[in-house]
């Protein structure tokens, strides 16, 4: 592991930079292929999704007006590193200027002033903001729709949230399919809207107390060929968990029936395999698509436990990192109460660009290109 750095990837690598309040944040992908399209409108319509709205968000407005600044020439991708740019607009520095040496409790405040001697850009959570992830978001438009163009298809929706559950995904591919359509440009994506209504009804009465609210994404990606990943250490498993661990708030990541694996049996816990129309499938889906660490061709299906917020209005106790003092915590600033909905465009995001560095290993760089 290298220290102090912040890329991903091996065949596909991303880098992300920028702090909350700084004058700008962004990304370079490195390792794209040549002619993959990059549609601007697209990459709009996922910045939206994640852009905070209504009162279950940040009141901090962001345009997310972002502008490629290499690696794409006449719409389309010119196999060098590909940089977006993505100005701050909003920002209030003022409102932590009071709390500077506070560490919130749950935040990354204590852990950034060990790592980085009290040179780090504290401001609004500075490198650590969920800001950062508009980044991610902008990069991972450009991996989703590569995907798309060969065939491969992911979405995220809420399955749980403040103790209220959304419908599975469905077990057969073609209902399932028409799930992940359904979930296309929703900003709080549930299968069941009254689910989901409440849901919100729960997050706000959370907001009210001066408190904030978790949930567990839920995300399949269908199409993949079987065949990915390496059976030691790079299983997809591994590699996917790895870069889901880096959004912010994510705190568990399982696949397939993850955790709850652990207490069937065999025999309900194994997926039948028979031949369909030329390809061998699986009559059930517990273990996600992935066997051995390497994609079987089912949907590969994973959840993220995403934490509450930690940034709360309510009076708590923590340590003053410049004096060493037992101190009372009473934050001010522009915080979500959930971020677990805007996290799911994050998720895709991520993930997005996790599979097309798997790909491009396993099916060489071009592959996403349609060569
Ligand atoms: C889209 C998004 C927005 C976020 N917004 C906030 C926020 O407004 N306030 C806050 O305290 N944490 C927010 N977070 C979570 C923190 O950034 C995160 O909890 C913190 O960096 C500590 O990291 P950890 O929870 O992974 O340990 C957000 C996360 C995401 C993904």
């Amino acid at each position: 592991m290298a220290e102090l750095k912040n890329t991903f990837g091996q065949s596909v690598a991303v880098t992300l930079f920028g702090e909350s309040h700084g004058p700008a944040i962004g990304v370079v992908i490195d390792g794209l292929a040549p002619g993959i399209p990059v549609e601007e409108d697209f990459i709009r319509d996922q910045l939206t999704l994640r852009r905070p709205w209504g009162k279950l968000s940040t009141q901090r407005q962001e345009s997310d007006l972002f502008q490629i600044v290499s690696g794409v020439f006449d719409g389309k991708t010119c196999g060098t590193p590909l940089t977006i740019l993505i100005p701050n607009g909003d920002t209030k520095s003022r409102d932590y200027e009071k709390t500077r040496f506070l560490a919130r409790p749950g935040h990354a405040d204590y852990t950034a002033q060990m790592k980085y001697h009290g040179f780090q850009d504290y401001r609004g959570g500075g490198h650590f903001s969920g800001r950062i992830t508009a980044a991610l978001v902008a990069a991972g438009a450009v991996a989703i729709s590569a995907l798309a163009h060969r065939g491969i298809w992911l979405k995220t929706h809420i399955l749980a949230c403040a103790g209220v559950r959304d419908s599975s995904f469905a077990p057969e591919e073609q209902a399932l399919k028409a799930q992940l359509e359904a979930l296309r440009g929703s900003r709080f994506p549930v299968l069941d809207h009254a689910a989901g209504e409440r849901m919100q009804a729960a997050a706000e009465a959370a907001r009210q107390s001066r408190d904030s609210v978790g949930g567990v994404l839920e995300t399949a990606v269908l199409g993949l060929p079987a065949g990915l990943g390496e059976p030691w250490f790079d299983t997809v498993e591994g590699v996917l968990a790895h870069a889901l661990f880096s959004i912010p708030a994510v705190k568990g990541v399982e696949f397939g029936d993850g955790f709850a694996l652990a207490n069937l049996r065999g025999s309900a816990a194994n997926d039948p395999l028979r031949m369909e129309k030329g390809r061998v499938v699986t009559g059930s889906n517990h273990n996600g698509g992935i066997n051995g660490g390497i994609t079987n061709g089912m949907p590969v299906v994973f959840r993220c436990g995403v934490k509450p917020t930690p940034s709360i209005f309510q009076p708590q106790q923590t340590v003053n990192m410049e004096t060493g003092e037992n101190v009372v915590l009473e934050l001010e600033g522009r915080h979500d109460p959930m971020v677990v909905h805007r996290a799911a465009v994050v998720v895709d995001s991520v993930a997005a660009l996790t599979l097309c560095d798997l790909l491009a290993m396993r099916l060489g760089v071009d592959w996403l290109a349609g060569r």
